[in-house]
């Protein structure tokens, strides 16, 4: 049976071919900048796995399950966030706040919509069309919820890395060279 790791590394290196919903950058290049982010950013080697990690349910699971895709699959009835979806299929492999950092990140964009005005302008058109499907700005009371959760300044960071990680030709650490950290923090 393949590990953990190499599944997942697979999923990202055959995700090199695929666009990033509706981004200008392909879904292995945005995870890769993504995480190089978090490594300047001097996150610890958790955070810098959830910002590799952080869109798995884009590309690593059936798109009909997916709720919150701006592509034209169909979506089934069941169907949830990519969020979720990804950090359900990280959860028994990983640290939990690594699963968190993930299964938040769509939450993150909703808490800085609602605490941050010029948050909202900075965002991609892509990715403030998505921010209905993944219901729209924060209420105040999940906000003042999300703000005590002890990992919520982590969501937070690998959010803002996120929204940066969609340049064109910026240069980055290979997949190859971030697997050596993936299978440490994977569990098999
Ligand atoms: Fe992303």
């Amino acid at each position: 049976m393949t590990a953990m790791a190499d599944r997942l590394l697979d999923a990202m290196a055959r995700a090199g071919a695929r666009r990033y919903g509706g981004e200008v950058v392909s879904e292995l290049e945005h995870a890769l900048q993504c995480a190089e982010l978090a490594r300047e950013g001097a996150a610890d080697e958790e955070l810098q796995l959830a910002c590799l990690l952080h869109d798995v349910g884009r590309y690593a699971i059936d798109q009909s399950l997916v709720a919150d895709t701006l592509e034209a699959t169909r979506v089934g009835p069941s169907a949830r966030g990519h969020h979720e979806l990804g950090a359900d299929l990280l959860a028994p492999w990983v640290p939990e706040r690594v699963a968190w950092c993930v299964r938040m990140h769509a939450d993150a964009k909703r808490y800085l919509c609602a605490t941050e005005p010029e948050y909202v302008d900075r965002l991609s058109p892509a990715s403030r069309r998505t921010l209905r499907l993944q219901g729209g700005v924060m209420s105040p009371d999940d906000v003042a919820r999300f703000t005590q959760h002890r990992w919520q300044g982590d969501a937070v960071a690998l959010r803002r890395w996120d929204d940066e990680a969609k340049v064109v030709g910026r240069r980055t650490r290979s997949l190859n060279e971030w697997a050596p950290l993936v299978r440490r923090c994977v569990s098999r």
